[in-house]
Parts: structure tokens; sequence; C-alpha cells
């Protein structure tokens, strides 16, 4: 686990809207995740969601409006105490009354002290029917609490409890999870920042069901995109065929073969400050595409004729500017450094992250885990290993205090 993931504190105020159904769940996620919760409920929220429920699961007792300004815990002031201790306040589900409440500063109820007192970041989960969503007063409000410098996460789309379809259902837990990690990661070194990334094997087609890959899994070059997000950059997510994860906050551009993937991310290359190819992009594909499913046959050989495809990163290589960071990875199986350093040279990369790909258990292409050593233009390497996430939080520390960065840091 990332070291700032560690023993984080979170405040849960719940406020009353149908979606609080939900929370129970959701505490479940932060608990399984190591949070340490706070959770405090409206009176109205009390109407939705069980505080038994919370407190059973939370393993500790639940703050309730007839808590606030009571001497029933000695010197203890409730409201200053939890506003003292989080590492962040979610408001969660954020009814249109307690967006309206807390855009004016009220501070009659447990939750509207705790918003006052707090020095923690603020998320607002605002979810309600869409036509008290879209009301101009409840977005004057949600206008109101963003210049107050709340952070505000925009409900789904979708069907809602109340029988409507349309904007103001709770997001997902996941993507609960992803924007709390977002507010509490302490880098921001990619605010203002386009990330490109690339990821997954691609499917090269011989006929109708059958393909050329290989068993990249897209985890390293997902991690490589969400801490991108966590350190604020918008990051665009270019991936071949890969099992489905949280892409919440990120642009993601689904492709299934190389050719598409080249076309998808040329298009995108200008506008990004740092490119990073970490897909493993067939080398291959079939001169054709046979119409019907190829058979078996008599002399039992088949012989496929094969024509390169384009080298993405050899290409955005070429196009790069001098403000921009391209960041290659290598799969390499001998003379690995002298491999990734020619690779890093001829397709015009400021970095390569060079995978050990028979270094076995702990690296390479399904594993979680990775070992992989980051060289950069001029010859300095570094060694880390650790799981994904770490290794590629990692790998944009190096890239981001690295004095060898091109201009765009400066
Ligand atoms: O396959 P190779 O080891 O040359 O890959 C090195 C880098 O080049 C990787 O970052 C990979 O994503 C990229 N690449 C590419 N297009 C290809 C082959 C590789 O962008 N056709």
């Amino acid at each position: 686990m990332l070291q700032w993931k560690k023993n984080r504190k979170l405040l849960l105020a719940i406020t009353g809207g149908i979606s609080a159904y939900k929370t129970p769940e959701l505490v479940r996620a932060l608990t399984r995740d190591g949070f340490e919760l706070e959770i405090v409920l409206t009176e109205e929220a009390e109407s939705f969601v069980s505080p038994m429920v919370l407190s059973t699961l939370a393993g500790k007792r639940v703050w309730k409006q007839a808590d606030y300004l009571s001497d029933g815990y000695g010197w203890r002031i409730p409201h200053i105490a939890l506003a003292e201790w989080p590492d962040a306040v979610l408001v969660i589900p954020a009814s249109a009354e307690s967006v309206s409440r807390a855009s004016r500063g009220e501070a009659g109820t447990l939750i509207g002290g705790i918003l006052l007192a707090t020095r923690s970041p603020v998320l607002f989960f605002p979810a309600m029917n869409v036509n008290m969503y879209e009301h101009p007063a409840t977005l004057d409000n949600i206008k109101a609490l963003r210049s107050l410098g709340y952070h505000i996460v925009e409900p789904d789309t979708g069907y809602l409890a109340c029988g409507y379809e349309g904007k103001g259902r709770l997001p997902e837990t996941d993507a609960i999870l992803q924007e709390v990690w977002r507010t509490i990661c302490p880098d921001r070194d990619l605010e203002g920042k386009r990330v490109l990334v690339t990821a997954g094997p691609t499917w090269e087609f011989l006929d109708p069901v059958r393909f050329l890959s290989n068993p990249s899994s897209g985890k390293m070059g997902y991690q490589m995109a969400r801490t991108a997000w966590y350190r604020k950059a918008s990051v665009t997510l270019v991936h071949g065929p890969v099992e489905k994860r949280c892409t919440h906050g990120i642009v993601t551009v689904p492709v299934v073969s190389a050719i598409e993937m080249y076309h998808e991310v040329i298009r995108r290359t200008e506008e990004n400050d740092l490119i990073v190819k970490a897909a493993a992009v067939g080398d291959f594909r079939s001169s054709e595409v046979a119409p019907q499913k190829i058979k078996r046959n008599e002399d039992s050989l088949l012989t496929l004729s094969l024509v390169q495809n384009p080298d993405i990163a050899l290409e955005v290589g070429k196009m790069k500017r001098e403000d921009q960071v391209l960041v290659g990875f290598a799969a390499e199986s001998t003379d690995l450094m002298e491999n990734a350093m020619k690779k890093l040279a001829r397709k015009n990369m400021d970095y390569i992250i060079l995978n050990d790909i028979a270094a076995g258990e702990g690296s390479g292409f399904q594993s979680d885990d990775n070992r992989v050593t980051v060289i950069s233009r001029s010859g300095h390497m570094l060694s880390l290993s650790g799981t994904k996430e770490e290794v590629a939080y990692r790998i944009w520390d190096v890239i981001l205090s690295s004095k060898e960065r091109p201009g765009i840091f400066e």
C-alpha cells in the first residue's frame, strides 16, 4: 500500500436522502481499505439508514443530532473534536437541504457545526431527484459551495430510486473511494498537466474468432494513469481489451487492434504533456483477416502471412515537442539494459521503464507486483519494486523530481 494511504481518518456525514441506504456498504468498503471512521447522521438520515447497522459495521458508536451541544461527553465538545480529527470529511449523500444549509454556513446541526469548524478538505456528494438537483436554487447552492472551497463530486446519471431517470445518483463505491484518495494524496505535481497513458494488449484478428495477442493485463498502465490522476493530472487512458476496472475520473478510449491504438494515440499526442506507453502492442497483424473461421486442413499446416504494425512509440517520439515527455516500457528477456537503452534512444523517449520478464514471481504481465528499472535519457538508473500501484507512484516521483525533466516543469 502507498505510504500516504496508510492510517487515514475519515468523517462520514450522512444526510437525509434515499441513497443513504447505500452507506453501510460504503462503510464496509472504507474499513476494508484501512480507513478509520467517525460517522455522523442528521435526524433526517435516520429515516433512510439505521444508526445501529452503521455502528455495528464501523465497530463504534455513531454521532446523532441529539449529541450536538450536549454535555453528555464531559469536556469534549463533539462538533469541535469531530472537526479536528479527520483527514477528510465526506458529506454523503448530500441532500438538497444539506447543500442549501452548508452554502449559507448554517450551524444549527451537528454536521453544520463540524463543517464550519473543520480545516480538513470536505467532499460533497450531492444525490437526489433529478428535478431537485437541476433546480436553479440547488445549482446555485452547489456553486456557492465550490466558491467556499468545498470539493463537489457530481452525481451519476441513470435510474433514480424515486422512479425518475436522470442526474442524481450517488456514484459507485469504487468511484467514491477514488475521489477520497485523490483528495488525500499529498502530491499535486501534475496539476494542470495532461497525461496520456496506453495500457493492455492488442488483439490482431486472423479470422472472426481468433486473434494474436499477449498476456498483458493492463495493470501497470492502469496504475500509471490512476496515480497521475491522484497527483491531479487530467488523464486519458487508451487501452486494449482488459478486465473492467474503476475508471472514474479518467477519460478512457477502448481499442482492440494496434492500428486502432495508433490512430487514437497519434490524434491526442499534440494536446498531452506527458505520454506513457505501457501497452504491450502487437508487433504483427495478419496481412488479411479471413472473412470466415479458418478450417482445419488436410496437410495439417497453416501458413499465416503477417505484416508489421506501426510502432506507436516511435511515431510519437518523432512528433514530440521539446516540452513533452515520452515514457516507454520495455519488456526484455536478454541483454536487458543494453536493449532498453537502445530502445530509449531509437524511439526518442525521455525515460524507459525496464521490465525483466524473465524475473518470474513478483514481476511482469499478470502479476499485481512489479520489479522495474527506471532509465533516463542520460543513463541514470533506479530500481523499484512493490505493488504495481507503488511502482507506478514511484516512477512518477522519479520523473517529476528529475533534474533532466524538460522545460514543461520549470
Ligand atoms: O515492443 P517494444 O519492446 O519495442 O516496446 C517498447 C515500447 O514501445 C513500449 O513502450 C511499447 O508500448 C511501445 N510500442 C509501441 N508500438 C509498437 C510496439 C511497441 O508503441 N508497435
